[in-house]
């Protein structure tokens, strides 16, 4: 039996996924198989060449208002008079870039930048939208900061020659030009959407340097969001034959026929010769544990003229397939061959899933007809120590995270998300909500939609498409008109799934009328009245709750930008977690909801818009991916086979002897018993999807929780009064990551009193080194502690604790080998944490 290479320890190392605690283990074994399924791309020898660039960038800030600053650019009234001169000398080969920063991408150039307000006098709507974008100094306030230059050399040469050659782009912010050898060769205006760009024409192959260069223009912002700036998504360089399947060219469909499938497959086959030709496809399919299931032999030779292209349609049948579902993700791989003359010169690797969605007005949602009530968050791409530049490997940790949540379902809030992320969600069965930015029918916007579809429609994870978020003219028929224009362009090119549009208002007409699944951002209340008034009409929560809170702070204090983390604070539009999930939860026609967020993210201080609030408070996690209590609700409820109680808040209240302190359980056990230093306090019933609360009068020791479920002890939870900080402690669930120059370990730090209790307001200041025999194969690429008002560089080697807690994100450097993490403070026990690298 020819088997496809499948899963080792190694691949899922790579993805991040091996050994995380608090996650389904179903879920990793699959994250894990896919990786394997990813890897085979690598193990099989391929007439086509693909090549991640990440390393060998250097960086420079240009300026969006002065040329001379900008290199030059723009400098001469014929910049566009003759291709390849005149543009800038950055864009040359020769041009000396020695003096530029060494990165690596994906970068973020943004999350380096101070933090400032423009210069007076300041317009309120400025203040705003640099509250929005976190108060960073980038934007038309800031030109100095808001241009970035990228250069790198490209590994083409004599081999190239005579093929196709192109950049696979999964996303910059924004604006930006795509110059090969001083060619300008292709761009994006787009800060979200991926595009590719074709350099053949333009490459040297005869050993000349092959010079690429970027210049990327973030003034102008997309979103009310921090949206970063740089090249902070992958990179790709790929060399094909000339007769090849262009990017995006595979499309898989599968239907679920009795207890078989049918999988079209339809590729576009592309001629980039001078001369026609002649090819034929093959296609193998290969099931999830690697074992080939399905062949398509090689058919008739389809005939391309020099740069024509073709569409040629295959079907297999696959007998008894292993389903797609949140908690079997299993993926098959296609794998396509461009055969002439029987050689074959071009292969690409496609995962699928074999999956059927169903959205109903009246039963909601059901994956393989098994009805699946949609848990969901909403997400910036964003975290604490890396803005926008998220690895791989943290992306894996943050949808882990989520899951360990109990949240099926992410929606990517309000972009397309990444390749990256998608293939995370695929292999961990996390579902999808992918948005377009743009909800308008220009061309821009159209080709910003296609681009959305024709890159991640393959992705199983994908359930819905948003063509829209709280638009002006959303109620109205010009809403209608447009999101409908939209909802017809995803139905052409894909239509297996569903749309949505996230709607704050104008339910009963407008966008509401043109898409699949209306969404509803907040007002859950008033759902099931409208449910009446539009029977049968699918619909989701595409925004939920919107809480706010300050991870581990129990008391309000607007001055300090300070918000309680009991589920009771919210801005005026929304509601606690507890209101909307009780709504959702009673009406099985409600498909889901999304909260919004699951992490904090910079930008948009609500409720704080003003400094030094610099993020979001929205979070169940914060910005680090750092729990706060409303996670545990959700846990609760979501993952409720799963018995819990959570206790809070802290037991450190110092003053408050004998006076009261609301103390909440957020759990899933039937009764509920605290103990304070050992005696009962009394024992409650916990309300469905509700909490307890209790007034306790303060005294030092051990508050204790216990949840009983048929009578007998199901969970516990304990806080602790704490004693002076005293040590350090240093937790990730992974200590052995692979040797590929990307594996990301999230640590977390902890401040500690004498005997090893968490001291739940410890600030202390923090510094932290990697030594050991192999220093150089790790290096900290960011650090956080999830507090919104803190204002520290998110690089370098020092950051405060926050409420007890910080994070740095350690990165393996390429080489095999260890390194030691060590966190220190003055006068505290030091703690360090080995860390092992595979190749
Ligand atoms: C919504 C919006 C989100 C975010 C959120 C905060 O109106 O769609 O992007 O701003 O409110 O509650």
């Amino acid at each position: 039996m020819t088997m496809h290479p499948t899963t080792d320890r190694r691949t899922a190392l790579a993805l991040g996924l091996a050994g995380l605690a608090g996650s389904a283990a179903p879920t990793l074994a699959n994250a894990a198989a896919a990786a394997g399924a990813r890897m085979a791309d690598k193990a099989l020898p391929s007439p086509r060449r693909q090549e991640r660039l990440a390393d060998g960038w250097r960086f420079a800030l240009g300026h969006a208002a002065d040329m001379a600053k900008d290199f030059g650019f723009g400098r001469f009234q014929r910049t566009y008079a003759k291709p390849g001169f005149d543009v800038s000398p950055a864009v040359q080969p020769d041009f000396d870039d020695s003096a530029w920063a060494m990165v690596r991408v994906p970068h973020d150039w943004a999350v380096e930048l101070p933090y400032a307000l423009p210069a007076q006098p300041v317009a309120k709507e400025q203040e705003d939208m640099a509250a929005g974008h976190g108060f960073r100094a980038i934007g038309r306030d800031f030109p100095q900061n808001s241009v970035g230059w990228y250069r790198r050399k490209l590994p083409v040469g004599a081999a190239d020659k005579g093929r196709t050659v192109w950049l696979e782009f999964d996303g910059v912010f924004r604006d930006c030009k795509v110059f090969v050898n001083g060619y300008e060769a292709g761009g994006s205006a787009s800060g979200y959407a991926p595009f590719r760009v074709n350099i053949a024409d333009f490459l040297d192959y005869d050993g000349g340097p092959n010079q690429l260069t970027l210049r990327v223009d973030a003034s102008l912002g997309e979103g009310w969001f921090y949206e970063g700036a740089g090249i902070y998504r992958h990179v790709d360089l790929v060399s094909a034959a000339p007769l090849h399947v262009p990017q995006w060219g595979t499309c898989v469909r599968s239907t679920v026929d009795g207890s078989g499938a049918r999988v079209a497959i339809t590729t576009t086959l592309a001629n980039a010769a001078e001369a026609a030709g002649s090819a034929q496809l093959r296609h193998r399919v290969f099931a999830p544990d690697g074992a080939l299931v399905g062949e398509i032999a090689p058919q008739a030779a389809t005939t391309l003229a020099a740069g024509a292209q073709a569409t040629v349609n295959a079907d297999l049948a696959l007998a008894a397939p292993q389903l797609w579902s949140p908690q079997t993700p299993k993926l098959y791989t296609l794998e396509t061959s461009v055969l002439v003359d029987g050689r074959e010169v071009d292969r690409t690797i496609t995962r699928f899933g074999i999956r059927t969605l169903a959205f109903d007005g009246t039963r909601g949602f059901a994956v393989n007809g098994q009805p699946v009530k949609l848990l969901g968050v909403c997400n910036h791409q964003d975290h604490a120590g890396v803005g926008t530049a998220i690895p791989d490997a943290l992306h894996a940790w943050r949808v882990a995270q989520t899951q360990g949540m109990g949240a099926n379902a992410w929606r990517s809030a309000h972009n397309p998300p990444s390749q990256a992320l998608l293939d995370i969600c695929d292999a961990t069965g996390m579902m999808m909500v992918a948005e377009t930015r743009l909800n308008t029918t220009n061309p821009e916007a159209l080709d910003e939609l296609d681009r959305m579809i024709l890159s991640s429609r393959n992705h199983p994870s994908i359930i819905l498409w948003s063509v829209g978020n709280e638009e002006g003219h959303q109620g109205s028929e010009r809403g209608r008109r447009i999101s409908a224009q939209l909802v017809a362009r995803c139905k052409q090119l894909d239509p297996t799934r569903l749309t949505t549009q996230a709607m704050d208002k104008g339910w009963d007409g407008g966008a509401a009328d043109a898409v699949d699944v209306v969404g509803f951002n907040y007002r859950t209340d008033k759902i099931p009245a409208w449910r009446q008034r539009h029977p049968g009409k699918p619909v989701i929560g595409t925004e939920t709750a919107s809480t706010v809170a300050t991870r581990g702070a129990y008391a309000n204090d607007a001055a300090a930008h300070v918000v309680r983390a009991y589920d009771t604070e919210h801005p005026w539009w929304a509601s606690t977690a507890e209101e909307w999930w009780q709504v959702v939860a009673a009406e099985p026609g409600i498909a889901g909801g999304f909260i919004w967020t699951g992490f904090d993210y910079r930008g948009e201080p609500t409720p704080f818009p003003q400094m030094p609030s610099v993020s979001s408070y929205f979070g169940a996690m914060d910005l680090c991916g750092l729990p706060k209590d409303n996670y545990y609700y959700y846990r609760a409820w979501w993952r409720r086979s799963e018995p819990l109680v959570h206790l809070l808040p802290h037991w450190n209240w110092t003053g408050r002897e004998g006076q009261p302190i609301e103390v909440w359980v957020h759990g899933n056990c039937a009764h509920v018993e605290l103990l304070l230093n050992g005696k009962s306090l009394g024992r409650k019933d916990m309300p469905e999807n509700g909490h307890l609360a209790w007034q306790v009068p303060y005294a030092p020791g051990t508050l204790e929780a216990r949840g009983y479920n048929a009578g007998k002890l199901a969970a516990r939870d304990t806080r602790v009064t704490a004693g002076k900080p005293a040590a350090l402690r240093l937790v990730t669930e992974r200590t052995r990551l692979a040797a590929d120059g990307n594996d990301v370990a999230a640590v977390r730090v902890e401040v500690t009193d004498a005997a090893g209790h968490l001291v739940p307001t410890a600030d202390t200041a923090l510094t932290f080194a990697l030594s050991g025999a192999l220093t150089n194969a790790a290096r900290i690429i960011g650090l956080g502690n999830g507090n919104p008002t803190s204002t520290e560089p998110d690089k370098g080697n020092a950051r405060r604790a926050f409420n007890g807690l910080a994070q740095v994100l350690v990165q393996n450097a390429g080489a095999a080998g260890g390194a030691r993490l060590t966190a220190s403070a003055p006068g505290l026990k030091p703690a360090s944490l080995d860390l092992y690298f595979h190749a």
